[in-house]
């Protein structure tokens, strides 16, 4: 469905449910200082993602040469009844960062599930989407948890005993982990999803670095402003003072790693004033502002595996760009 032909309901539908852990929203911005007094200098990805550089990011996922937002599409729009065959009816899907929950939408019609809950930190995107997806599928039983992303003790008490327990990571998000951490947080999932749960996980692959070079150095330029809108965010919210003219964006393939580097690299040497404390920057010297891991298909399933998570399906598409891994808990 287009969006110009949904309507945003004033009341929002009987199917739908909203609420909130009351732990999301706040970010913790100790953590900032912390990573810039460090050497090397690194803030985390999720501070990536205020208003501005939610809609930023958006953007990217339209360009072109942002190969994973429409290679993942094609895959579900292609493969979804496979991946119903093997998710089976009546599940209730958690989706951790649904944003505008359009992804989920390509699979409900096949997945025919009994409810879909969407965990995010970000009520307003839970409170826009929830209710048109929710008057979209009446059939469906929504559920928006504002709350820390991945499992927990707190989100355990919504989740249905009932009901096959059916995670949905999308994205590639989870390649902003460490595979350390990833490996973690799939053990995490595991034991949120009981024995007979499912996984449905979306994973960027290793390819040359050509490709990956484009769809981070975007030529349309959102890469390169979602990245700088982080030092703007800090200015705001942290009374920061850096200059966005004295920073540039910085995005490479680190083959022997598997991972593309987003950094701002200080253009000369200064220094900057934030939570009352001076951060001090040689020229070059760089902010390391996200890592995204790519994955071989062996790789990841191997990865799985350490988490007791089985790999029942791999799909991907006719250049093996991006892979949709269907996971069981062993
Ligand atoms: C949302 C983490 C999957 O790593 O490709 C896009 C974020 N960063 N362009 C990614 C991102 C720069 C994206 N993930």
């Amino acid at each position: 469905m287009k969006t110009s032909e949904r309507k945003n309901p004033d009341v929002a539908p009987d199917n739908f449910r909203f609420v909130s852990l009351g732990e999301g929203g706040d970010v913790d911005f100790d953590e900032v200082i912390v990573g810039l007094q460090q050497t090397p200098k690194s803030v985390s990805p999720k501070f990536l993602y205020d208003a501005r550089g939610s809609e930023l990011f958006n953007a990217i996922c339209t360009t072109e040469a942002y190969y994973p937002t429409r290679t993942e599409r094609g895959i579900y729009e292609s493969q979804a009844a496979a991946i119903a065959a093997e998710v089976g009816p009546e599940a209730t899907i958690i989706e951790f960062g649904p944003g505008d929950m359009s992804k989920i939408r390509l699979l409900l019609e096949q997945l025919r599930p009994q409810q879909y809950i969407g965990v995010d930190v970000s009520a307003a995107q839970l409170e826009d989407a929830g209710p048109v997806l929710a008057a979209d599928f009446p059939w469906l039983e929504v559920l928006a948890i504002c709350g820390d992303f991945g499992p927990s003790r707190v989100l355990e008490q919504y989740l249905p005993n009932d009901a096959k327990r059916v995670a949905f990571f999308p994205g590639s998000t989870i390649g902003n982990f460490d595979p350390d951490f990833a490996q973690q947080f799939l053990k995490g999932l595991r034991d949120m999803l009981g024995t007979n749960g499912a996984a449905i996980v979306g994973v960027d692959l290793q390819k040359p670095a050509a490709v990956l070079e484009t769809a981070y150095n975007d030529p349309q330029g959102y890469t390169r402003a979602f990245n700088l809108n982080l030092l703007t965010r800090l200015n705001r919210e942290l009374g920061a003072d850096f200059d966005e003219r004295r920073f540039r964006h910085k995005a490479y393939y680190n083959e022997q790693l598997g991972r593309v580097e987003m950094h701002l690299v200080s253009v000369i040497e200064q220094q900057v004033r934030i939570g009352g404390q001076t951060v001090r920057f040689q020229p070059g010297e760089t902010i390391h502002t996200e890592n995204s891991w790519k994955y071989t298909r062996d790789g990841f399933a191997q990865l799985a595996l350490n988490a007791d998570l089985r790999v029942l399906r791999f799909f991907t598409d006719e250049h093996s760009w991006f892979g949709v891994f269907v996971l069981a808990v062993e």
